[in-house]
């Protein structure tokens, strides 16, 4: 696994060494002569938890651009992209090791999941029965609670087409207070395009309540070195879900217009963040649900974000109809992340795809339910580019 600082990169391999699975896409045709592009997926020995291996994926495109992802929390933990000058660089916050990883983080790069984001006083029902969730954030329960969907082993298993994995886990039912046995599978896809696809599919034996997301912190400058507060974004949405001061959407669905939460023309994200409003107070600065216009079919683009010292631009695409910005008010500089970086405060971004948060307590939102009939199975790309 590479990591960039400042321009110098530093080659890592797990402990038990890399292992090189699958080498070369489009080699399956022999009519066509064999591509030149340095395609190849690596599995290494991310580090042991409770007796088992967890391992690190790590999947390099025809350009040589590289995500790695790990079995815990099926976490993104690095992603190499090139700038306006080809040169790659780390646009993921996160850690060099598990360890890491299980003592304290913000969920960076994680699976969030069963139910991503919040919801309120850890209670819902469903066909008229209650269930309580335990509250890990305030008198709320955040990113499907004590020990969620990011904090367990997936089990992971390289795709037929060479480029991407699969990561599997099931929930027993009750598990965090969560009806149903639920089946996931998350599979990553790394394009020779730069795009990182995630499809998202999964099932259960009772009804239940599902919402999963990644919670990506990127900072396209230098992974998370300074702030984010110059990146430029833009969100295709004209309205969002106004929060309480607990974060909890209050059931409106109010216009963006007008308002310093409004990102339909590109904008820096520090022009507006220490506005004087009750949102951005309530949120300590964006940490918001956007309703996305969404698209007459397919997949819907929620947003872009250009860095322009860099070049490097993300296009986030999603069957999901919102999307939560966060503008990483909660990093505060404890946390020493990859190549010795201190996170401080807003040093990186999320863009989580997603239901709106406590939809299962809103009749009025898109539901969240799945039933033993239903097949949940939802998309979202991040598309990296220069300009
Ligand atoms: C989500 C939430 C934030 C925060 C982060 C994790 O984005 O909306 O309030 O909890 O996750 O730190």
């Amino acid at each position: 696994m590479k990591f960039n600082l400042a321009g110098i990169e530093i080659f890592r391999i797990g402990a038990a060494g890399a292992l090189v699975l699958a080498l070369v896409m489009g080699s399956c045709s022999p009519a066509e002569p064999e591509a030149p592009g340095m395609r190849s997926l690596e599995e290494s020995e991310f580090g042991p938890l409770d007796g088992q291996s967890v391992k690190l994926f790590t999947l390099t495109n025809d350009s040589g651009a590289e995500v790695a992802i790990t079995e815990y929390g099926g976490i993104v933990v690095s992603l190499m992209v090139p700038d306006r000058d080809g040169n790659l660089g780390d646009v993921v916050l996160g850690f060099e090791d598990l360890d890491s990883y299980i003592a304290d983080t913000p969920y960076f790069g994680a699976i969030t999941g069963r139910y991503a984001n919040r919801i309120a006083g850890g209670r819902f029902e469903i066909d008229g029965t209650g269930y309580e969730l335990p509250l890990n954030n305030g008198p709320n329960s955040l990113h499907g609670g004590l020990k969620g969907f990011d904090k367990v082993i997936w089990r992971a298993k390289p795709t037929e087409s060479g480029d991407g994995i699969a990561f599997s886990y099931v929930s027993a039912d009750g598990e965090e207070g969560y009806p149903g046995t639920l089946e996931s599978k998350v599979t990553y896809t790394w394009t020779d395009r730069n795009e990182l696809r995630i499809d998202y599919i999964a099932s259960t034996d009772k009804p239940t309540v599902v919402n999963l997301t990644n919670h990506s912190y990127f900072n396209l400058k230098d992974g998370g070195a300074s702030p984010i507060l110059g990146h430029q974004l833009t969100i295709n949405a004209d309205s969002y879900t106004p929060i309480d001061a607990t974060l909890i959407p209050t059931g409106e669905i109010a216009p963006l217009a007008g308002t310093p939460l409004d990102f339909r023309e590109p904008t820096e994200i520090g022009a507006r963040i220490e506005d004087a409003s009750e949102q951005l107070a309530f949120g300590s600065g964006y940490d918001h649900n956007y309703v996305l216009n969404a698209a007459p079919e397919g997949l819907t683009l929620a947003a872009t974000v250009y860095e322009p010292e860099t070049g490097r631009a993300m296009e986030v695409l999603t069957r999901e109809p919102g999307v939560q910005f966060y503008s990483g008010n909660f990093l505060d500089g404890h946390l020493v992340g990859k190549g010795g970086i201190v996170y401080e405060h807003r040093s990186g971004l999320c863009l989580e795809t997603q239901h709106f948060p406590n939809s299962p307590n809103q009749a009025e939102f898109p539901s969240t339910v799945l039933r033993p009939d239903d097949a949940y199975s939802t998309t979202t790309v991040y598309r990296f580019y220069t300009r």
